[in-house]
């Protein structure tokens, strides 16, 4: 079954958030055998999750904090994502990694938490622009990896985003060969990383992922799904989405 996440950032109001939740509960609804993950900021996840009542559709944090409680002002822990509602949670995006200097250390804390509170943490790692230029973009992707993994994780209880940081926003999508090479890569250093066999490891793709590309990015080898930033706040287009990965 394909992975279709919505990663909604810092985006939405209680108004704009309840017509989306509907549209994409009612979607899944009509067409279910697509794991759907909604992403909201975390001031709505407590209301989302009360409209997900019913429905198959997953709640998902876009960040916690590694440790489970303490004197962290502004932060959020994986318990307070699960007592809202939440199964999953985004871990090591760019932007975090980016704005909130995260290291690679920080992501694998921040994920073992998660795992321990019995979350599902979706880790990111992805190349920059310079990077890629400089033919370095699998070497970048390898230590991601071995750094961000938690040391013991047990099959299906993470998921991989493979996110090219120069394809997120921008329209760009690196081309199917390219990612296909990609979440082989992945693939074989998160088998490697964490002893599972790769068929029990699931890799999204995301980055510029729209309705008009899903469908193709979602039939490639290795790829088990989708993360969707700015086509995850339209409706139409996110339920096109989800409709690719059937
Ligand atoms: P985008 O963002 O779909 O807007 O490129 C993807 C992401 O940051 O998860």
């Amino acid at each position: 079954m394909k992975i279709v996440a919505g990663n909604w950032k810092m985006h939405g109001d209680a108004a704009m958030a309840h017509a989306l939740v509907e549209a994409v509960a009612d979607q899944a609804g009509r067409a279910p055998g697509v794991e759907v993950i909604l992403c909201p900021p975390a001031t709505l996840l407590a209301q989302v999750s009360t409209w997900l009542i019913g429905s198959a559709v997953k709640l998902g944090g876009q960040d916690c904090h590694a440790e489970a409680q303490g004197a962290f002002t502004g932060d959020i822990s994986a318990v307070m994502l699960r007592e809202s509602g939440c199964a999953y949670v985004i871990v090591g995006h760019s932007e975090r990694r980016q704005y909130h200097r995260e290291t690679n250390e920080d992501v694998r804390k921040k994920s073992a938490r998660a795992i321990a509170t019995g979350l599902i943490p979706i880790i990111c790692i992805g190349e920059t622009l310079s990077e890629r230029e400089a033919g370095q973009a699998e070497t970048v992707v390898e230590r991601q990896l071995r750094d961000s993994i938690p040391d013991e994780v047990a099959e299906g209880r993470f998921l991989l985003a493979y996110e090219p940081v120069w394809a997120i926003g921008t329209g760009k999508v690196p081309t199917p060969e390219d990612i296909c090479r990609m979440h082989g890569h992945i693939l074989s250093v998160a088998a490697d990383r964490t002893g599972l066999a790769s068929p029990g490891i699931s890799v999204l793709y995301g980055g510029s992922v729209k309705a008009d590309n899903a469908r193709e990015i979602m039939a490639i080898q290795g790829v088990s799904g989708v993360l969707v930033g700015g086509a995850s706040l339209k409706a139409e287009e996110f339920c096109k989405i989800m409709a690719s990965g059937r």
